[in-house]
């Protein structure tokens, strides 16, 4: 059997992430989170005090973390220089900043090195917003995910209170526009759909359907 890449794309709270992780499992694949990896860097920047704007010194703390993404007992961990920050880099503080560190091309530039090492080997769905377009663009399998921004925010909203979060989802509504502005503005490997992904449009459909439906996308590329 083929060991192929899969890349999913798409905007902030699309499901992404949820539907890899499944289809990860499914196959028994690995599930490289590309967002976590801006996310972990953006959570060192802000503990150093960092000026985000600053894209050398950004890339010398990049280059001074090794990032891992591991299985753990609930779910990935993500861990820089092996300290655990799975529950550090969700914070709103990291998700609102985290756009500001990831515009910059040589932070993306090491980043997009480092995700390309992790799927050298095949077996691997990674999610992000310039994988089909930049960190792989010779995957097997290419999706673009999107919904409209009341579902993400409606989903969002829903995940915050069942982890007993506080949650405001007009503000959700307006951080989620804002981040989806700033990945699809910036020069360097902005969000976009690769010209050969295939769209699917989740806001009406399960997370069991859009599961089943790319799945059988990569059976027929086996
Ligand atoms: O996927 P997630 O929402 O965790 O991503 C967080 C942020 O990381 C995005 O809003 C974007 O700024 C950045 N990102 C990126 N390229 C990727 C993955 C994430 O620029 N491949």
């Amino acid at each position: 059997k083929k060991q192929m890449q899969i890349a999913i794309d798409g905007p902030a709270a699309a499901g992404k992430s949820t539907v890899a992780k499944i289809i990860a499992e499914k196959l028994s694949y690995i599930y490289i989170d590309t967002g976590a990896m801006y996310r972990a860097l953006t959570y060192k920047a802000l503990q150093a005090q960092a000026d985000l704007e600053d894209a050398d010194e950004l890339l010398q703390l990049l280059r001074e973390s090794i990032i891992d993404l591991k299985p753990g007992e609930a779910g990935q961990l993500v861990l820089i220089n092996g300290k655990d920050v799975t529950d550090e880099i969700r914070t709103s503080e990291v998700t609102n900043s985290v756009s500001f560190v990831a515009k910059h091309a040589p932070v993306r530039e090491e980043m997009v090195k480092r995700q390309q090492l992790f799927a050298e080997k095949g077996g691997v769905v990674m999610d992000g917003r310039d994988i089909g377009t930049h960190v792989l663009p010779n995957a097997d399998v290419k999706i673009f995910l999107k919904a409209s921004v009341e579902e993400r925010a409606k989903r969002r909203h829903l995940e915050n209170i069942s982890k007993g979060f506080s949650s405001d989802i007009e503000k959700l509504k307006e951080e989620i526009i804002l981040r989806d502005k700033r990945d699809s503005e910036r020069e360097a490997a902005p969000l976009k759909k690769a010209e050969d992904a295939i769209e699917l449009d989740t806001t009406s459909l399960s997370i069991a359907d859009v599961v089943d439906q790319i799945i059988s996308i990569a059976k027929e590329r086996e």
